[in-house]
């Protein structure tokens, strides 16, 4: 089968997606899928063939190789952030026709943007979510609002983002200003948030062979003060430990909880879903889900698939024919 495995994408999060796509197109088994990498890039879709670019039709999203038209049977999407993140892709494709990896179009949408996700898993048992408020930039920002309704520590994020680009911890309202520019800076939109002061989770959850399987938890423990860029891609900033160390009945409540977003949501594919587990508490509150998760040879979903005993080039296998 022809794989298009997109890549790239209009975000700071560029290369990490194409990190993500490097591991995907080795672990794929060869003898099953002939796997094309496409870049997506605002100006030009594109696929690198013996150092020559060669442009994508996106009428049909086919590429022309040595006088010969390549149809795709499956796209790989791995672009983090849009328009891979966000229905963008997923409604192209829909509208061609092509099966792809992830979650549908509405529910990409959705899970961008992290307010409404979040009103979405409201309810959920055993799951809380942390006090915020949402701003938009062509409003007006009265810093001393934000002071008086929300309590400091504050995550300053864009509602639509990813790898904590343009993200702030702010300690007062002194330090809003900045954070506020800065975020405003990646989306019109952001998210205000209380600190959770806490541990920090991430679990992958997939339908396998038509299964919802929930994957080992990964602990997130990182030497700065939060889990920023560069504490995400520095190797040795971060400690993850996979699978976590959880007690049985905290590992149930969390697969409990992962499973129940991820069938509220419609999830489709591989998401991944973070948490901070209150100090103190067995109460879980919920960042935010992933729904094109990073797929470095590193990153969290492959350490948690090798954890679980699986091969990841057949973890994706499955992604794949279960999405056929
Ligand atoms: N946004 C990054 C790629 C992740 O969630 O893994
Ligand atoms: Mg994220």
């Amino acid at each position: 089968k022809n794989i298009a495995l997109l890549a790239g994408g209009f975000t700071g999060e560029y290369e990490v997606s194409v990190n993500s796509a490097k591991n995907i197109a080795d672990n794929l088994p060869a003898d099953k899928y002939t796997v094309y990498t496409i870049f997506i890039n605002r100006d030009k879709w594109f696929h690198e063939a013996a150092g020559e670019l060669v442009d994508v039709d996106k009428n049909d999203f086919t590429i022309t190789l040595n006088g010969g038209k390549i149809k795709f049977d499956f796209a790989f999407i791995t672009v983090h952030g849009t328009p891979g993140e966000d229905g963008k892709l997923q409604g192209y494709f829909d509208m061609l026709g092509i099966p792809y990896n992830t979650c549908d179009a509405t529910t990409s949408a959705i899970t961008m943007n992290k307010a409404y996700t979040k009103a979405l898993v409201n309810g959920i048992h055993g799951l809380h979510t942390a006090h915020s408020m949402r701003l938009f930039e062509k409003d007006m920002h009265d810093v001393a609002i934000i002071a008086a309704t929300l309590k400091f520590p504050l995550f300053i994020k864009p509602n639509n983002g990813g790898s904590s680009v343009g993200m702030s911890k702010v300690y007062n309202v002194a330090g809003l200003p900045d954070a506020l520019k800065k975020a405003f800076h990646e989306d019109e939109q952001i998210l205000v948030e209380e600190f959770i002061k806490g541990r920090e989770f991430s679990i992958g959850i997939a339908r396998l062979h038509g299964k919802i399987t929930v994957l080992p938890a990964t602990e997130i423990i990182s030497s700065k003060d939060f889990f920023d860029y560069e504490a995400k891609y520095t190797p040795g900033v971060t400690k993850e430990v996979t699978p976590a160390d959880l007690s049985p009945a905290q590992n149930e409540q969390i697969a409990n909880i992962v499973t129940e977003i991820y069938t509220r949501l419609n999830c489709k594919g591989m998401v991944r879903i973070d948490f901070i587990l209150l100090e103190g508490s067995n109460d879980f509150y919920f960042i935010e889900v992933n729904t094109t998760p990073g797929q470095s040879a590193n990153s969290l979903i492959p350490q948690q698939v090798r954890a679980a005993g699986m091969n990841v080039g057949e973890f994706y296998s499955a992604l794949i024919e279960g999405a056929l």
